[in-house]
């Protein structure tokens, strides 16, 4: 069998393949498919004095979804948009299909939300979950290149990573309790205090109410962990990965790009590098710039507020900051009083904390939270105690400060957010198959 992204080197040639029927036209002697195999996108066509009446008959009958085989060859077509057709010479119906219910007609997003495990099949999410696919291989590749090892954190966990309140519960058969993880990250430490340089790649679960483009119950994160290493190296590190899969984005997905309608313009810089650096302070300040001048974003509301000292920024703030560059700028050394208890404080200030997140251009957001981590003991639990944490839950945790601590630092980046921002599209629930939301279990 022949796959439809092969055509194009094979003009000239018979071929036989199998693909369903996106859309039938034509009258008279004329017939055209609109073809799909995942693979690719191609237009059959039956002329009428080169069939025989039979395949021509059952041609004028398939249906939308029905899967075929096809017997064709390929001709070169200027104006196709991979530069061939089919001139179909026999067809069999395989599979047939009946009423499928996503017509070419305009849908909205509920009902194809309601018919995702059919909606993959459609042009749109066909280019954004190829892009997904480009980046999460792209992801194992560099990490693999820069000599980390994958090293696979459990999803059930005894205790929390980030904010307590998020938490997914289950029950242990009546007799205790676990949490759906939130997080890689503590599991990561133990493994980078084993293996040097450690990434957890997989899903990450957060009981998040909030309903927002940019929020799933069910995410996946990808997660490096060094040890020895430092917020600034940890910056670098950030930078290098973004960039790297911003140009495999840009050179192995020219085609889901275009289909996507996508400005690659603006993805440009941020194939770059040298991306930004601001800290927390600076950052409001550029907030309270542009709120009172009124030089916002289009889709920053002027009745935003302005960001006093010890808030966290919200998403019209970071919008705010990341219009303000053309590519993903990082935020670093925020109030430790809204970080999470393992951060490392500033020498300089121990009221900051190491930490950064990188914000997406183009009002995508965070996509990047990360920090330098305590390695000291005292510290630790101090700030576990402090933040009224289960201290028995996270004595292995704890323990890696005790046998051979060192400074270490890591990050987390939200795949789906990644993957919004570089196919540009406007909801995250669009970057994964089977997207899980308050209000969204099915398919
Ligand atoms: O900033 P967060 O909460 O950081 C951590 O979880 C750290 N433990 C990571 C680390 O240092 N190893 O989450 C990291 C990223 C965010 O920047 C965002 O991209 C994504 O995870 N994220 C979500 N994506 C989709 N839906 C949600 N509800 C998300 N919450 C966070
Ligand atoms: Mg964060």
């Amino acid at each position: 069998m022949t796959s439809i992204q092969d055509l194009p080197q094979l003009t000239g040639q018979t071929v036989t393949l199998n693909a369903w029927v996106q859309d039938k036209s034509g009258k008279g002697k004329i017939l055209f498919l609109k073809l799909r195999d995942g693979t690719g996108f191609v237009q059959g066509t039956l002329f009428k004095p080169e069939v025989s009446e039979a395949v021509f008959e059952a041609a004028k009958k398939v249906t939308q979804e029905s899967s075929l085989e096809i017997v064709g060859e390929v001709r070169a077509d200027a104006r196709a948009p991979s530069g061939v057709e089919l001139a179909i010479s026999d067809l069999r119906v395989r599979g047939e299909s009946g009423d499928y219910p996503i017509t070419p007609k305009e849908h909205g997003i509920d009902f194809l939300q309601d018919h995702r495990h059919l909606w993959i099949r459609h042009r749109r999410p066909w280019a954004i979950l190829r892009v997904r696919d480009c980046v999460e291989r792209n992801i194992v590749q560099f990490f693999a290149q820069e000599g980390f090892i994958r090293f696979d954190a459990p999803f059930f966990t005894a205790n929390a990573g980030e904010d307590t309140t998020e938490l997914f519960e289950i029950d242990l058969f009546g007799e205790d309790k676990a949490y759906l993880s939130q997080t890689g990250q503590l599991h990561a430490e133990a493994g980078a205090l084993a293996f040097g340089k450690v990434y957890t790649f997989g899903p990450t679960f957060r009981a998040e109410k909030s309903k927002t483009r940019r929020h799933l119950l069910e995410f996946w994160m990808v997660e490096p962990e060094v040890a020895p290493s430092n917020h600034q190296e940890n910056m670098k590190l950030q930078e290098k990965m973004v960039s790297y899969l911003v140009r495999a984005v840009l050179s192995e997905c020219t085609e889901e790009l275009k289909v996507l309608g996508r400005d690659t313009g603006k993805l440009k810089p941020a194939a770059e590098g040298n991306y930004p650096r601001v800290r927390y302070s600076e950052a409001l300040e550029i907030i309270r710039t542009a709120l009172e001048r009124g030089t916002l974003p289009p889709n920053v509301s002027p009745d935003t507020q302005p960001v006093e000292f010890g808030d966290d920024l919200g998403a019209p703030h970071e919008t705010i900051v990341g219009s303000h560059f053309d590519r993903p700028v990082i935020i670093e050394r925020y109030p430790a009083s809204i970080k999470a208890f393992y951060m490392q404080p500033d020498p300089e200030n121990p009221e900051l904390a190491l930490c950064d997140d990188m914000i997406a251009p183009e009002g995508y957001g965070e996509i990047i939270g990360g920090s330098e981590r305590i390695h000291d003991l005292a510290l630790l639990k101090k700030r576990i105690e402090d933040q009224g944490l289960p201290q028995e839950a996270f004595e292995w945790y704890v323990d890696l400060r005790r046998y051979g601590s060192v400074p270490h630092a890591g990050y987390g980046m939200g795949l789906e957010r990644f993957v919004a921002w570089v196919t540009g599209i406007d909801h995250i629930r669009e970057a994964i198959p089977f997207p899980r939301m308050l209000t969204r279990m099915t398919p």
